[in-house]
């Protein structure tokens, strides 16, 4: 069915996207995600990246593609063309024509604490890649605090949140600047600026009340808490005191400059081009739930050229787009939506196993890319990650494994794939003087895929006249026989038929 536009408005989770020798494999299936692994040059990108990528855009998905390599715009330029979506991809890049600026659409009616959620998580991301470690709570909290307090402070003090305001805040919070530097501080004037801001209020407030109540208010403790409940502001004000004043000021010099330089790293990279323009400031010409009509938003600052920054552009811009692609209700507008990371181990953050949980009720079809177990370990915690990864990938249902040199991922595999029983024949002699030998058969369990076999696969390319090879693992009954898995053939010429 499609509306006045043209655009198609019903979408049917049982139209089948794949044919698995002859079981079919689902839209359905298809938001219930899909990781793909590989050694480099396997053929993930050309084989079965290519083919899932060019069969949901003719099933007219809308999507988010996040890039690692420079290549990736001409490459799904090349895809939109052949499936007849050119019109609907929008490139987001320096210098480009569309610009995002996520305060303002996090921050719609004051709302500092969507701004603090995508901050710290973003933050935190790029922590943990930087480190391999997940932090510890303390650090957590601490980091999260001092960014709350400094959105409230800026809130109070200027109305809005800029990134400026806030970079300039921390660079001088009580304790850094000594003496007259002191006053000068963007902190000490945003300070300034709250609280006459707040004593206006209080004063307004004063002036209305009657003398009864005034009366009853004698005791400061009396006063300070009537005006803390009647002004939400003076509340804030009084945390965002105490905090500063004594929390903060409380911790060793150490730990307050490593939370400090976290934070205003991060706003130090964010502050600077081509990033400011394209995601920090002016107005937004398109937002997430632009996918919902089927566009399909690229972002083009890939990690190998742009590195930390465009990295933590795009888990930012991912993060708020998982949220938003949450919101949706499927009832008005069921269209489904991918979520693409080739090389994915790059755009990762603690709320994706979460969001990856969930997806499939909101329609998200997520495509990881990566080479290997390892990957993903590095950038999920380090060496204690084995929980957070495997539970992470237990929420990508379809599993495709090229070759691959990698122990670890070929392990997982063939234990995914699971154990079968296995006649063995053996020859047995026996030992009473006369030689005699007789055939003995018997049962014995084994791999069903040995891990030496994945290193084996085809990897496309002319000698293998385009052809990839994979096994492919499934949640659920998804193909026609007892089997979860299916040896299969992806051809890096497939064309989509329009
Ligand atoms: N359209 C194509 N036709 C034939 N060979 C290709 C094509 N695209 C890529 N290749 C080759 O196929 C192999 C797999 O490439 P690629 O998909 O980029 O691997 P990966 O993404 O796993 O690193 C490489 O040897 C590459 O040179
Ligand atoms: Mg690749």
């Amino acid at each position: 069915m499609s509306d006045r536009n043209g655009l198609q408005t019903t979408f049917n989770l049982d139209l089948p996207l794949i044919d698995f020798a002859g079981s079919a494999w689902t839209v359905r299936n298809a938001v219930e995600g899909v990781q793909i692994f590989g050694g480099i040059g396997s053929g993930k990108t050309s084989g079965s990246g290519r083919m899932l990528a060019l069969k949901y855009l003719s099933a007219g998905f809308g999507g988010l593609v996040l890039t690692a390599k420079p290549d990736e715009k001409d490459l799904w330029q090349d895809y939109c063309a052949a499936a007849g979506r050119r019109e609907d991809l929008m490139i987001v890049e320096p210098g480009g024509e569309h610009t995002f600026n996520f305060l303002t659409y996090e921050g719609q009616g004051g709302n500092t604490e969507n701004i603090v959620q995508v901050l710290k998580t973003v933050i935190q991301a790029s922590e943990e890649k930087a480190s391999g470690a997940k932090q510890d709570p303390f650090w957590e909290t601490a980091l999260d605090m001092l960014i709350f307090h400094i959105i409230d402070l800026c809130q109070l003090a200027y109305g809005e949140v800029t990134l400026q305001t806030l970079y300039d805040i921390v660079q001088t919070l009580p304790g850094q600047t000594e003496g007259a530097a002191v006053q000068e501080g963007a902190f000490h004037k945003a300070y300034a600026a709250a609280l006459n801001r707040v004593d206006g209020q209080v004063t307004a407030w004063e002036a209305a009340q009657s003398t009864d109540r005034l009366a009853q208010l004698q005791s400061q403790f009396a006063y300070d808490a009537a005006v803390c409940q009647d002004m939400p502001d003076a509340r804030l004000l009084k945390f965002v005191d105490q905090f500063f004043h004594e929390t903060y000021g409380n911790l060793s010099e150490k730990t307050r400059s490593i939370i400090d330089f976290s934070f205003s790293g991060f706003l130090f990279r964010l502050l600077r081009e081509p990033v400011f323009s394209l995601f920090c400031q002016g107005i937004s010409t398109f937002t997430p739930e632009d996918c919902l009509d089927g566009k399909i938003i690229l972002l083009n600052l890939p990690v190998k050229i742009y590195h930390k920054v465009g990295r933590d552009c795009q888990i930012m811009f991912k993060y708020i787009w998982q949220r938003a692609m949450e919101k949706r209700r499927i009832a008005e507008n069921g269209r489904p939506v991918f979520l693409w990371g080739d090389e994915a181990q790059n755009f990762l953050h603690e709320y994706d196993a979460e969001y990856q949980a969930t997806a499939r009720s909101s329609r998200i079809a997520t495509v990881y890319i990566s080479q290997n177990l390892p990957n993903y370990h590095a950038n999920m915690g380090g060496a204690k990650s084995d929980f957070r990864v495997k539970s992470f990938l237990g929420t990508l249902s379809t599993k495709v494994f090229h070759a691959n040199a990698d122990k670890d991922t070929n392990d997982y595999a063939s234990a995914l794939i699971g154990e079968g029983f296995f006649e063995e024949t053996s020859r047995q002699t026996s030992v009473s003087g006369e030689f005699s030998s007789s055939k003995t058969k018997s049962l014995k369990i084994d791999r069903i895929i040995r891990p030496e076999e994945f290193p084996r696969l085809k990897t496309g390319g002319t000698k293998n006249k385009g052809r990839v090879a994979a096994y492919v693992h499934f949640q659920g009954n998804v193909l026609n026989t007892d089997e979860s898995f299916i040896k299969a053939h992806f051809d890096q010429n497939y064309t989509p038929t329009m």
